[in-house]
C-alpha cells in the first residue's frame, strides 16, 4: 500500500474524473494557469479555508479577520514596490514567441540579467529555436477602472492579499482597540501574470492566498519571527496533517528574497515534481507601514503607552497558497492499492477535510429500500457532510467514494428493513460492521 508512485498526471486525471478540478473554459480549449474547482474540489477548498481561518484567526484572541477588495488604489502598488519590483526574468523563443522564465531555463536561482545572459548563451528554446536576450517582466495584471481607458484609469488586480491588510492596519487597530502585538488575517484571490504557469495548481495566474500579517515591536523581531515559523509549520504538519517527512524548511539567500523581506523561510513540500515552496514566512520589517506612510502621507506609527514611545511596527508574515495546499493534500492522500487482484485508488483524506464524510448507499435502486435509506440520510445530514447515491452497482459506488475520499459508507440493504440496522464500511481498512440505525451517529467518529 503506497502513494510513492503518485505522479502529477494521475492526480490531474482523478481531479477531473471525480469533479475536484476542471481546466477553466475547457470547452474553449482552457486558459493557461487558470482552473475551476468542481463540486468536490470547492468543498475541499472550503474545508481548507475553514481550517486556516480557525487556526490562524478564530482561535487567537489578538488576530482579526479582514476581507479587503481585490482592486485597490494604484498608489498602493507603487508604495509597496510591486510596480517597480514584482518582476521575473523572461526569455522568448525568437521564432514562435513562446515565453519562458529565464531563471528556470538557465537552471539558476537568480534575477541578475547578466548572469542569466551568460548562462543562456548557447541554449535553445524547448522547440529548438534561438532565444531572445533575457529581460525583466512585471507580473501584475493591469486593468482600467471606469469608462476611459488611459493612463489615469490604470488599476491592478492585487498580486498578493497583504497590500489590503496594510492599508487597513489603522482601521483595524482602532476599531478593535488592538495593542501591539496583534495580527490581521485574510483569505482571498490574487493575480499574477506568470510567464510560464505550470504544474497544475502549483503555478497559477489566478490564485488564492491565506495570509497573516502580524504587527510586532521592532525589538521582538527575531523572537516573533521564530514563533511564527513554528506556528506555520504546525498548521501544515498538525492541523492539516501533511506527511512531515515530505516537509522541509528552505531559507532564502539574500538574492532570492522578495524586495520587502529581511528574512524569509519557505516550507517546502515534496510535490510529484519535486520539493517546492508550499508556504512562506517573511520578516518584512517596517518596510510596508513605512512605505505606506510615505505613499499616503498618513501616520501609521504606534504609540506604546507603557513605554511612552512611538514606533513603526514590524511585520511578520505567514503566507500559504490555498491552491498549493490543495495540491499537497491531494498528493498526500492519493493511494493505489491492490485488492483481490484489482487496483483500488483511494484518497486517504483526513475525515475533517473530506468533501463527503458519509455516503448513504441503498444496496440497489429497489423502491423498497429508498424510503429507509433516505430516512438514514436525513438523520445524518445535519451532523456530517453527506451524500445520497443510488446510481450504479454497490461495488462501483464504493470505488467512487474511495476516490472522492469519503471516510464512511453506510449501506442500507433488505435486512435493514427487518432489523433496523445498516452496514458501515470504513474507507481505509474497508472493514464493515453492522450497527443499529438508532446508534448510527455515535458509531461514526471523525
Ligand atoms: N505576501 C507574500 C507573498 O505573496 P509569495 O511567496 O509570493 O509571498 C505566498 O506567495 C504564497 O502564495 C506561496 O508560498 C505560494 O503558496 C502561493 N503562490 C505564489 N505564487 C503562486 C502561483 N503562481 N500559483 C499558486 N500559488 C502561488
Amino acid at each position: 500500500m503506497s502513494n510513492k508512485s503518485v505522479d502529477l498526471e494521475r492526480l490531474v486525471s482523478l481531479a477531473k474524473r471525480r469533479g475536484f478540478v476542471f481546466p477553466a473554459s475547457e470547452i474553449y480549449g482552457g486558459v493557461a494557469g487558470v482552473y475551476d474547482y468542481g463540486p468536490y474540489g470547492s468543498q475541499l477548498a472550503n474545508n481548507l479555508r475553514d481550517a486556516w481561518w480557525n487556526y490562524y484567526v478564530v482561535s487567537r484572541p489578538n488576530i482579526y479577520g479582514l476581507d479587503s477588495a481585490i482592486l485597490q488604489h494604484p498608489k498602493l502598488w507603487e508604495a509597496s514596490g510591486h510596480i517597480a519590483g514584482f518582476t521575473d526574468p523572461m526569455v522568448e523563443d525568437t521564432k514562435n514567441h513562446k515565453r519562458y522564465r529565464a531563471d528556470h531555463m538557465a537552471g539558476l536561482d537568480s534575477n541578475n540579467l547578466e548572469e542569466l545572459k551568460a548562462a543562456l548563451k548557447d541554449k535553445k528554446s524547448p522547440d529548438g529555436n534561438p532565444l531572445s536576450e533575457p529581460r525583466i517582466f512585471n507580473m501584475m495584471l493591469k486593468t482600467y477602472l471606469g469608462s476611459v481607458e488611459d493612463d489615469t484609469s490604470i488599476s491592478y488586480l492585487r498580486p498578493e492579499t497583504a497590500g489590503g491588510i496594510y492599508v487597513n492596519y489603522e482601521n483595524v487597530r482602532e476599531t478593535m482597540r488592538a495593542k501591539i502585538p496583534f495580527g490581521i488575517g485574510q483569505i482571498g484571490k490574487a493575480f499574477r501574470n506568470e510567464i510560464s504557469p505550470r504544474d497544475f495548481l502549483f503555478r497559477k495566474r489566478e490564485l488564492e492566498q491565506c495570509e497573516l500579517q502580524y504587527f510586532v515591536k521592532p525589538e521582538n523581531e527575531k523572537e516573533e519571527y521564530e514563533n511564527l515559523r513554528q506556528i506555520s509549520w504546525d498548521f501544515v504538519a498538525k492541523t492539516i496533517g501533511l506527511d512531515e517527512k515530505k516537509l522541509t524548511w528552505h531559507e532564502h539567500e539574500a538574492d532570492e528574497r522578495a524586495h520587502y523581506a529581511a528574512a524569509a523561510h519557505d516550507i517546502y513540500y515534496e510535490f510529484p515534481f519535486g520539493a517546492k515552496e508550499l508556504a512562506g514566512v517573511h520578516d518584512r520589517t517596517d518596510f510596508d507601514l513605512k512605505s505606506h506612510m510615505e505613499g499616503s502621507g498618513k501616520d501609521l506609527s504606534y504609540f506604546d503607552q507603557e513605554k511612552n514611545e512611538r514606533f513603526v511596527p514590524f511585520v511578520m508574515e505567514s503566507s500559504i497558497g490555498l491552491d498549493r495546499l490543495f495540491l499537497a493534500v491531494l498528493t498526500d492522500a492519493y493511494h493505489e492499492e491492490e485488492v483481490n487482484g484489482d487496483k483500488r485508488v483511494v484518497l486517504k483524506l483526513k475525515p475533517e477535510l473530506a468533501p463527503v464524510q458519509v455516503a448513504v448507499l441503498p444496496l440497489s435502486k429497489d423502491e423498497k429500500l429508498s424510503p429507509l435509506a433516505f430516512k438514514v440520510y436525513e438523520k445524518l445530514k445535519d451532523k456530517f457532510a453527506c451524500e445520497y447515491d443510488q446510481t450504479q452497482s454497490i461495488g462501483r459506488r464504493y470505488r467512487r467514494q474511495d476516490e472522492i475520499g469519503t471516510p464512511y459508507c453506510v449501506t442500507v440493504d433488505f435486512d435493514s428493513l427487518e432489523d433496523d440496522s445498516v452496514t458501515i464500511r470504513e474507507r481505509d481498512s474497508m472493514e464493515q460492521k453492522r450497527v443499529k440505525i438508532s446508534e448510527l451517529i455515535e458509531s461514526i467518529s471523525l
